[in-house]
């Protein structure tokens, strides 16, 4: 058993947080994604928490759905709690806004009409008890494709039954949430675009498709990434200016995710035992070798 202390969570909700909160504040700049993209996240955030209420007396109602698509590692789930941020502290002057980070993994469809009882539950009771607590709140719901599995290619050994269910308690939950309590806003994350179900999508009121990260973007994240280690190892800045070779590294990490990039400098690191002891001694070579090392090994293992 752990010592840790964990506050009792309602079924399905990994955490709650109330915003604008410090420890949030640096997941919007970690992500390196057009600013257009931040902006519009950002608006379509503001428009829901500020206006919901008045625009579900609009025909075709909004429901409040913002889902985030793209490869695993690419930033959805950072820039998702990075949204809440965000809009939390545009919005704080009014009131505070509540993060609810749901879990999708708590309901294992094997577990017949189990599932969906709880997904009504989380739905229907749960979060518009927490919701009421505050003026503004955004619920997370990271990796949605383990809830709202496309009803049409849901396997038949996971029993389709039940995951029909349980994807009709989501939506219906959705629904009813967006009558309701128009004002809360949902960010859905999922890495398999194709196995969320049509209508879960048909009802967000914007699907942001997230790329693996181009060679600008590689080179931005590495700096970033080098600037970090550099308020802990000083000696390390000098680094930061070599643009030209930083772009070198950059272009031999093509189809390479952003969690990937991120890596990569722990793997320079551990290179050489005088920086892993004293990482201010580390070069771009180093960085260079350790893209080296993981290129050789990934090959084989993708072919496989
Ligand atoms: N575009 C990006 N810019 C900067 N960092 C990124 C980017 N994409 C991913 N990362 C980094 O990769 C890691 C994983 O990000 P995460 O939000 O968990 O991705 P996802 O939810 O898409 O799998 C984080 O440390 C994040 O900082
Ligand atoms: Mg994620």
């Amino acid at each position: 058993m752990s010592n840790v202390f964990r506050p009792v969570l309602p079924p399905g909700v990994l955490s709650l947080h109330a915003l604008p909160a410090e420890h949030h504040e640096k997941d919007w700049d970690r992500i390196f994604v057009p600013l257009e993209v931040k902006q519009r996240l950002l608006n379509q955030a503001l428009l829901t928490l500020l206006h919901g209420k008045k625009l579900s007396t609009l025909a075709g109602l909004p429901h409040g759905l913002i889902v985030l698509a793209g490869p695993p590692g690419t930033g959805k789930t950072t820039l998702g709690r990075g949204l809440a941020q965000v809009a939390a502290s545009a919005l704080s002057t009014r009131g505070a806004t509540t993060l609810i980070e749901i879990n999708p993994h708590a309901f294992p469809s094997d577990m017949l009409g189990e599932s969906q009882r709880n997904i009504a539950r989380l739905m229907m009771d749960t979060i518009p008890e927490i919701a009421a607590r505050r003026p503004h709140t955004v619920v997370l719901i990271d990796e949605v494709e383990s809830f709202a599995v496309r009803r049409a290619s849901a396997s038949f050994e996971t029993n389709p039954v039940d995951v029909h269910r349980a994807t009709d308690a989501v939506l219906m939950g959705i629904d009813s949430i967006s009558k309701a309590l128009p004002s809360v806003l949902f960010v859905a994350t999922t890495n398999f675009f194709e196995a969320v179900d049509e209508a879960f999508l048909s009802r967000a009121d914007l699907v942001m498709h997230f790329t693996l990260p181009d060679q600008a973007t590689v080179a931005s994240i590495l700096h970033h990434s080098l600037e970090e280690l550099a308020l802990l190892w000083p000696t390390v800045r000098p680094l930061l200016d070599q643009r030209r070779e930083l772009e070198r590294v950059a272009a031999l990490c093509a189809g390479w995710d952003g969690r990937r990039v991120r890596k990569l400098i722990l793997a320079a690191l551990a290179q050489r035992m005088e920086v892993a002891r004293d990482p201010g001694l580390l070069t771009l070579e180093d960085l260079a070798h350790a893209v080296r090392q993981s290129n050789d090994i990934s090959v084989p293992a993708e072919r496989a």
